[in-house]
């Protein structure tokens, strides 16, 4: 047979480039590798391949969350649902994602930093919140922590939507350097769905990004957008929509 060797390096060469997208963030909790996790409570969104255990999802499974770990989220009030299910996004993106890694702090390899994020996912985000309240800025180093590594308040609790001018300032500055809002509206995740999508078009990019002109990457952003539209088209002709 001539077929089967050729077929054998294509499905080698396709398992390579797969072990090398998808990885887990060291330390913390993470999983040395993902892998499927079909039981999740939350964080559904990673049951195809994940870095969290479910005994992690199972935290987040019960509103309102008032610690995770041993971090209170509730130091100034319950968060309102709303505000909440963005809080969790956030932590099952770094706790479960197995794109997280990609972006990894060189000097930190357990944080992340710059993860492009969509311009309208930090606005929604901003509006969730935004009659919540907060005493923080930096949520990685502004907390006060006692010997049990027990979050505290060092200032007074303020509204969100004085403690962050709009959802880019909350975006950029609330989890450090952890995130930046991206120009693209395309490559840029939003913790939904659409991400699959999103992560193509973010892979293509940092493998050439040595060599890549504006009208590469223009076209890499018309590529994305036209798979988001088709994703779009195929979900409503099956009827189901994107869960946000
Ligand atoms: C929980 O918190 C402790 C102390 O801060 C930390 O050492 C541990 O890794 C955390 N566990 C998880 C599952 O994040
Ligand atoms: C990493 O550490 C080096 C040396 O201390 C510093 O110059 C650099 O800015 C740091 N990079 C980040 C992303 O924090
Ligand atoms: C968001 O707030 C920042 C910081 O105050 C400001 O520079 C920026 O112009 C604001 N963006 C919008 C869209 O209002």
């Amino acid at each position: 047979m001539i077929l089967y060797p050729k077929f054998l390096i294509l499905i080698i060469v396709s398992s390579l480039s797969t072990c090398k997208k998808d990885k887990c963030l060291e330390g913390g909790s993470h999983k040395n590798q993902p892998d499927p996790e079909p039981d999740f409570k939350e964080c559904t969104l990673y049951t195809k391949s994940s870095c969290c255990s479910p005994d992690f999802t199972e935290e987040l499974a019960h509103s309102p969350i008032i610690k995770v770990n041993t971090t209170y989220w509730d130091r100034c009030g319950t968060l309102s649902e709303s505000c909440e299910n963005y809080m969790k996004k956030i932590e099952c993106f770094y706790q479960c994602s197995p794109h997280a890694a990609r972006w990894s702090n060189p000097n930190y390899t357990a944080a992340i930093e710059f993860v492009p994020l969509c311009q309208n996912f930090c606005d929604d985000w901003y509006e969730a919140c935004k009659d919540d309240s907060t005493c923080i800025h930096n949520w990685l180093i502004d907390w006060e922590y006692d010997e049990y590594g027990e979050n505290h308040c060092k200032n007074r609790c303020f509204p969100y939507s004085q403690m962050y001018a709009n959802g880019t300032d909350m975006c950029q500055n609330m989890w450090g350097n952890s995130f930046t809002v991206s120009d693209s509206s395309c490559r840029c995740l939003q913790m939904n769905e659409k991400d699959a999508v999103a992560v193509k078009y973010l892979q293509l990019d940092s493998s050439e990004e040595s060599s890549s002109s504006s009208s590469s990457s223009s076209s890499e952003e018309q590529a994305c957008q036209r798979k988001l539209r088709k994703m779009a088209r195929r979900k409503e002709q099956e009827g189901v929509e994107i869960v946000e």
